[in-house]
């Protein structure tokens, strides 16, 4: 299937550390995909290079065969790149409604309308009662984020990114903070994504990792070292050093 996501040789550095060294990668409509790497391997970097918020020194981003390397954010977000970030960016004192409901008026371009309003729009209110509903947030649509508990407000930046409409999601651990108990339900929301979404999702959690990914890539000092399938990458020599050995060693298998 033809490339809905392709990065060609992007390269950044902050001063002399070289965090994203000639990386390639590509994905395609559907492709679930785990990026792991030990702790300050470029993976958050990697993100927000391929984002627009962050420039790179070097290299390409295309999204559906066009070009997006000098667009903006706000113009790679809407062609379809959404991404979530590693720690919430959500607002404490908005509710639900509201983040989604705000996110379907940006990406329908009609936020320019007054904030508030759109609890009265009918067809916003129904599309946020919607992917509210498919994370099970449904019951807390009016209450302040600030008093929902921090897995249910990772399951609510999926809903908003969702809302975006993207064609290619990028999820900066997205149940990084979350308790043990909540986790199953991340992992049932990551589940149910549309399967014509192309997914990127960055995790130290390998069990998690495992059982999301149909493909792994191993980023180690801002070098992909690994792409290849879940099975493979335990086996992996160098990935194996780089970051995986006591996993593997403990005897799980993809
Ligand atoms: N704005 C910045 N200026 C300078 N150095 C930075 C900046 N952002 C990141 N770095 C450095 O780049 C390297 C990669 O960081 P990055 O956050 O991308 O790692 P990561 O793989 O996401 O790590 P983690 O698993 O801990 O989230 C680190 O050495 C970090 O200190
Ligand atoms: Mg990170």
């Amino acid at each position: 299937m033809s490339a809905v996501f392709e990065v060609n040789r992007l390269r950044k550095a902050f001063g002399g550390l070289t965090v994203t060294n000639d990386v390639n990668l590509s994905m395609a409509p559907g492709d679930r995909v785990a990026l792991i790497g030990p702790n300050g391997a470029g993976k958050t970097t990697f993100v927000n290079l391929v984002t627009g918020n962050l420039r790179p020194d070097s290299g390409e981003v295309r999204l559906n065969g066009e070009t997006v390397t000098r667009v903006d954010a706000i113009g790679r977000v809407r062609r379809g790149l959404v991404r979530s970030f590693q720690v919430t960016r959500l607002f404490h004192d908005m509710t639900p409604a509201e983040h989604v409901g705000l996110a379907i008026l940006q990406h329908s371009g009609r936020s320019g309308r007054m904030f508030g309003n759109f609890l009265a729009m009918g067809d916003v209110m129904a599309e946020v009662d919607g992917l509210l509903g498919t994370l099970g947030l449904r019951e807390l649509m009016h209450r302040k984020v600030g008093e929902i508990a921090y897995g249910q407000q990772r399951l609510l930046e999926i809903a908003v990114a969702m809302a975006l409409k993207p064609k290619v999601l990028l999820l900066d651990e997205p149940a990084a903070g979350v308790p043990q108990s909540d986790t199953a339900r991340i992992e049932r929301a990551l589940a149910d994504l549309p399967p014509d979404l192309a997914v990127l999702m960055i995790e130290h959690d390998m069990d998690l990792v495992f059982r999301f990914a149909k493909r792994v890539i191993v980023l180690a000092a801002g070098t992909i070292i690994f792409d290849g399938s879940p099975s493979d990458v335990t086996r992996d020599q160098r990935v194996r050093e780089a970051y995986l050995g006591s996993y593997a060693n403990a005897g799980h298998a993809a």
